[in-house]
């Protein structure tokens, strides 16, 4: 049985993995962790998300409950990733990161960690996007710059970060295919004077609205026709059991970067 801890446990995302961990067959939970100063710290994990007791009480601290698990997953923010992972790295144990907005100084201190230790890192980790982003790939490779290609995201009014790291993603995806870097060639939003449009450009729109849970459209644009590919998700838990699922498949694996691609064998 693979042991894990989760991050954020009192979060949206950590009720949802709560519940994920249970359900899954070959994981139990041995940690739950929340922000120093909750006030769910020494509450059940499992009753705060309305589960029963699972008799694990979150605690502040990650480093009391290290000997506890094998696989820490965090989906929380930026900074508390950086600090988790500092602490899996020391004691050896993998960690699959669902948290986005990373700063590019924050994505080399991951990938310098995975020379000691496994990590999954991915913006999304449903199963759906992750199918997406290989139908994106074999697009772009079909219509090359023939087409004008614009990335539309949606999400709740909750999320700090925009545009999301998926629909960043998508655009990695697709500006690697096509020999472009995303750095130089995406618009973000538009307004005012604009010009015509640049064909090589990447447009990235944003909306934040209600209780959304995430949506993401591609346009792929030429004259006469268009392709649209899109992913709803209606339940955090497709990102949750996409999780579950990347733990118990890195537990094979003592070091590397790896992300959803490699989890579902998608990598050509
Ligand atoms: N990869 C994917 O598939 C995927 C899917 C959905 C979301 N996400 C990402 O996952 C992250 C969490 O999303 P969410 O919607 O669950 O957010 P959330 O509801 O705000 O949950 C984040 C949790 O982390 C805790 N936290 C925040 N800062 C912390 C710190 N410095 N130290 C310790 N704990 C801290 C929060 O505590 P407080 O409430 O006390 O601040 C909260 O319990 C975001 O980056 C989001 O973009 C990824």
């Amino acid at each position: 049985m693979l042991k894990l801890a989760i991050t954020g446990a009192a979060g949206r995302m950590g009720r949802a993995l709560l519940e994920a961990c249970h359900n899954a067959e070959q994981t139990q939970l041995g940690a739950a962790i929340d922000r120093r100063g909750s006030s769910l710290i020494g509450t059940d994990a499992g009753e705060q998300a309305g589960l029963g007791v699972f008799n694990t009480k979150i605690v502040d601290d990650i480093s009391s409950v290290s000997s506890n698990f094998d696989t820490l997953i965090d989906f929380t923010h930026p900074d508390a990733t950086i600090e988790n992972l500092e602490v899996c790295r020391a004691t050896g144990k993998q960690i699959i990161i669902g948290t986005t907005g990373f700063t590019e100084q924050q994505k080399q201190i991951i990938t310098q960690a995975s020379k000691q230790i496994a990590i999954v890192f991915a913006p999304n980790m449903s199963v759906g996007v992750n199918l997406s982003l290989k139908l994106l790939e074999m697009t772009a490779k079909v219509l090359g710059d023939e087409v004008d290609i614009e990335i539309i995201e949606a999400h709740h009014r909750h999320k700090i970060d925009a545009p999301s790291g998926t629909a960043l993603r998508m655009g990695e995806v697709i500006a690697d295919t096509l020999g472009r870097d995303l750095t130089q060639c995406a618009v973000y939003g538009r307004q005012g004077q604009t010009g015509e449009r640049d064909r090589k450009t990447i447009g990235f729109e944003t909306i934040r609205a209600g209780d959304i849970v995430g949506e993401h459209t591609v346009m792929f644009a030429g004259i006469g026709e268009r392709i649209e590919i899109t992913h709803k998700a209606s339940s955090r838990m497709t990102f949750a059991n996409g999780a579950i699922r990347a733990a118990i498949w890195l537990a094979q694996h003592q070091v590397g970067l790896f992300d959803m691609q490699d989890v579902l064998a998608l990598n050509d």
